[in-house]
């Protein structure tokens, strides 16, 4: 590894491509220069991989009351109202927006520019609210946001770009700020120093800190562990929400089933066909995803079964191949006909309601640091996420924190100590990363998955500690590579998990353990932890 430090400067420093970070970018790239670091691909996103679609009140018979209700329902009591219904008011505007300013393609009811948007269901939903593309709306947003950034002169997009650490910078009399950070050139294997007024976390969220997910690999919680680091709150990282419907298959255990199929009338069966959801719920298949998830996951423990199965045999199989192209082809290239058999499908981790605190504009709590889009927490989902309201999320709080950015940067010290690394060498021991990252990701799906116990939790906490003590060892003394840095997230974010589970002695939302199984009003509030203060509720 090279052993000077280059020193680039921007006025914004957005980490993360996904529609938050780009969304951002745009929207203050007349103002200033803004520099996109992305750890692979600039594609590489979570948002890419989003099926459904963006919920927002258009259809006659729905109203904002009603979106607002539908996500305070499924909330389970620890929504932010204000942040709800600010984010269901700004949805049709911005969603609008999208289409028109940054051309991303919706499907409309027919071929004229202005026809209405197409609206899809999902768990949950008691109205039609899900604008999308197809099956595919995450790949068109990112398809058209790339677009735009790339065409604008002040946005520089940098891939295989890491980041390390945040900048920060306290004064005795408590005051602190963020002004950039220290970031791998994964490539140039080369640690630079990127300085600005103002850095956006837009990391997204941290699947893969479990062993099945539906999240690509970049998802490993680096935003949340980078800010927890430099001493941000972060909060409720024990609702993790798990999917219902992954794909069974030996060759694509993390392809997505959307929720969709089961809005357009698909119904979750058990081996020999009997309904899964029947008399377990008024909205039986299409009732909300802890619900569904954990009917499933209790089946296949009753069982000794390996997946229940999706059944859309029963609907026209033209609409099937029209509304659900993506999803098709993925099937069939796995020799599975949705059209005439059912689809084998298992729950996976799938979207992290926690996150780093931060109010309706993404300011975190340290001047000169936002976070917007999954790697925040800022009250919209509570205990549950409503299925659709995460690209909601990111896209009201991407343009909220464009809106007031710029009076939240802090002049930054004008200087940064060069990457300092000791006596590092190259690592002869990759094994030792690799086994370290499967045992976390074992131990989170096994012992803090969809469903908890006190004793499992107790056996996660004590695990997590010592691998933790491992990968730090490491990390100080060999040089460090994108593996071990991610190594180093998802064993803090696990940690994370674990202690914000340990604190909730109630089942409520997606946390439900088998030793509390009631939801108690003593915690009907968030679980807040920071590395000075520790675990505290508010
Ligand atoms: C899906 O298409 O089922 C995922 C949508 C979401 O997670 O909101």
């Amino acid at each position: 590894m090279k052993t000077n430090t280059p020193v680039h400067r921007c006025q914004y420093l957005v980490l993360g491509s996904g529609l938050a970070g780009l969304y951002f970018a745009l929207e203050v790239a007349d103002r200033g220069t803004v520099t996109v670091l992305t750890k692979h691909r600039r594609e590489s996103s979570n948002t890419r991989w989003a099926q459904g679609g963006i919920s927002a009140v258009f259809a006659d018979d729905d109203s904002l009351s009603k979106h607002l209700d539908d996500t305070l329902v499924v909330g389970a009591g620890l929504c932010d109202r204000d942040m709800v219904e600010h984010a269901v008011a700004r949805g049709p505007g911005l969603v609008r927006r999208l289409a028109d300013r940054y051309g991303v393609r919706f499907d409309r009811t027919s071929d004229a520019k202005d026809a209405p948007f197409e609206l899809g269901r999902e768990g949950g939903h008691t109205r039609r609210r899900v604008v999308h593309y197809r099956d595919m709306t995450g790949a068109e947003v990112e398809r058209a946001l790339i677009e735009a950034a790339q065409a604008h002169p002040n946005i520089t997009m940098l891939e295989h770009h890491m980041v390390i650490d945040l900048l920060s910078w306290t004064k005795v009399d408590g005051t602190r700020g963020c002004f950039g950070a220290y970031v791998l050139d994964i490539e140039r294997d080369q640690v630079e120093a990127h300085i600005a007024p103002l850095t956006v976390l837009a990391t997204g969220g941290a699947g893969r800190v479990y062993r099945y997910t539906s999240n690509p690999p970049v998802a490993t919680g680096d935003g949340v562990a980078m800010a927890y680091r430099i001493g941000a709150s972060v909060s409720n990282l024990e609702f993790m929400q798990f999917h219902p419907t992954c794909l069974h298959h030996p060759g694509a255990n993390t392809f997505l089933i959307s929720e969709a199929l089961r809005g357009e009338g698909g119904i979750l069966r058990k081996k020999g066909g009997a309904e899964l959801m029947k008399d377990r719920h008024p909205m039986g298949s299409l009732a909300p995803r802890d619900i569904v998830a954990r009917e499933i996951d209790a089946e296949l423990k009753r069982s000794g079964e390996r997946c229940v199965w999706l059944d859309m045999t029963h609907l026209d199989g033209e609409f099937i191949v029209r509304r659900f192209p993506g999803i098709h082809a993925r099937l069939t290239s796995l020799s599975i006909d949705m059209r005439r058999e059912p689809i084998p499908v298992v729950p996976a981790a799938h979207y992290m309601c926690g996150g780093v605190v931060v109010d309706r504009y993404g300011r975190t709590e340290i001047p000169g640091l936002m976070a917007i889009g999954e790697v925040a927490m800022s009250g919209l989902h509570g205990a549950c996420r409503l299925a659709s309201n995460s690209l909601l999320e990111a896209v009201v709080l991407a343009s909220g924190a464009a809106e007031v950015c710029d009076d939240f940067g802090r002049g930054p010290p004008d200087t940064v100590s060069p990457w300092n690394e000791g006596n590092a060498v190259d690592s002869d021991e990759a094994v030792m990363v690799s086994a370290n990252w499967e045992e976390v990701r074992g131990l989170m799906w096994n012992f803090v998955g969809i469903v908890r116990s006190s004793k499992r939790l107790e056996r996660a906490r004590r695990r997590i500690e010592l691998i933790r003590e491992e990968i730090l060892e490491y990390y100080w003394r060999f040089r460090i590579t994108r593996d071990v840095l991610e190594l180093r997230n998802i064993s803090l974010v696990g940690h994370l998990i674990i202690e914000c589970a340990r604190r909730r002695r109630e089942s409520r939302g997606l946390h439900y353990t088998l030793d509390h199984e009631a939801t108690r009003e003593h915690f009907a509030k968030n679980t807040v932890m920071d590395k000075y203060s520790g675990p505290r509720s508010r």
